[in-house]
């Protein structure tokens, strides 16, 4: 990196008084230190923001040259793994193309494994896709996109009273050759362990891991959406997830993971599209400003024509196999 005989430069962790050291310059974010400190010390604990220091000996001035965030989200797939989302990679334009974005994300990457997660995760256009495999990111996937532009007046949103996610009312689908059924998409649920939901996700938690990870994760910004048909069985899964992020003015940000269609009773055309629809729509009443979905497989991909804006995104991962419960 820059690191001279004038220059020190160090990856930490963001601290309060990186207010004053410009970090909001640096995101170019117009956050007051109000929203900053509120930000750092409650709303977003999953959120690890990490900036690059430099400390310049001759002049005694310390400055931030870049910043990158592992945001945690805890999964049932792969037994109660932890996925870890890198965000808002970013370095000043005087630092770029030295070195500094590489060793920033080689760090995080050190990080997510001694977090314990199974995998890291980055979605970029792919111009950027040089600098990700880089670092070792590979395996593309396709992302689809969904903007909600009346979303991104975020600034002022953390008065504003989340409602609990209720469901929705009963749909009727028509599944093929005039065939009808119902579904109801609703909140996970207990009794969604003995319904099959691990097998589902093709998870092997036991129920009191189910358990905990209901209370304890399950949440405002943590969604796990069920959907069901008329007799109670489970037709499929998706999970919203939300993170508040420093760029785009303390905006949030939905992640939507965790997609699954029993194909045996579900098609993607009807069902798997409706769950999307209601993800989006929670992502949307949550205030989101984007929702992002990667697919595993691109074969899906037309099924969902016309529910996202954009779809020129890629996702790359790393596997932490040592990691795998
Ligand atoms: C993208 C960014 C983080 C790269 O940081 P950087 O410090 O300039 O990158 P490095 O100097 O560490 O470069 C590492 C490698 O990536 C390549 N690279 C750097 N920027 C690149 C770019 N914009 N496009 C393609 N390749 C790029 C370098 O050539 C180098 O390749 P090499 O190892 O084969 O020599 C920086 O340009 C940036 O902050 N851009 C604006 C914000 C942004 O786009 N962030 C990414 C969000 S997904």
């Amino acid at each position: 990196m820059l690191t001279s005989r004038d220059e020190t430069v160090r990856i930490r962790k963001l601290c309060p008084m990186d207010f004053k050291l410009g970090f909001t310059e640096l995101i170019s974010s117009t956050v007051t230190v109000r929203q900053f400190t509120r930000f750092f010390y409650g709303i977003c604990t999953q959120s690890n923001v990490y900036v690059v220091e430099s400390y310049e000996r001759t002049t005694n001035k310390k400055k931030l040259i870049a910043t990158a965030t592992l945001f945690i989200e805890e999964k049932t797939t792969h037994g109660l793994c932890r996925l870890a989302h890198l965000e808002n990679v970013f370095v000043c334009a005087q630092s770029r193309r030295k070195g500094c974005g590489k060793t920033l994300v080689h760090f995080l990457i050190e990080e997510a494994r001694s977090m314990g997660c199974y995998k890291i995760i980055c979605t970029s256009t792919s111009s950027l896709s040089h600098f990700y495999n880089a670092t070792g990111f590979n395996e593309p996937h396709c992302v689809q996109t969904k903007i909600f532009p009346e979303n991104f007046q975020a600034i002022n949103m953390f008065d504003a009273a989340t409602p609990k996610y209720e469901g929705t009312k009963k749909h009727l689908v028509k599944i093929h050759d005039g065939i009808e059924s119902t579904c109801v998409i609703r909140n996970i649920h207990s009794r969604d362990y003995d319904a099959g939901i691990t097998r589902l996700l093709g998870s092997r938690i036991s129920r009191d891991f189910f358990e905990a990870y209901l209370e304890h994760v399950c949440g405002e910004n943590h969604i796990v959406l069920v959907m069901e048909d008329g007799e109670g069985r489970l037709l499929g899964t998706c999970t919203v997830v939300i993170e508040r992020k420093f760029t785009h003015g303390l905006c949030k940000f939905c992640h939507m993971e965790d997609l699954f269609l029993d194909t045996d009773q579900a098609c993607h055309d009807t069902h798997g599209r409706l769950l999307i629809q209601e993800a989006l729509n929670v992502a949307y009443s949550r205030q989101c400003y984007r929702a992002d979905m990667a697919l595993a497989d691109d074969r899906t991909l037309t099924c969902y024509d016309g529910m996202f804006d954009r779809n020129d995104l890629i996702q790359q991962s790393i596997l932490f196999p040592e990691n795998f419960v």
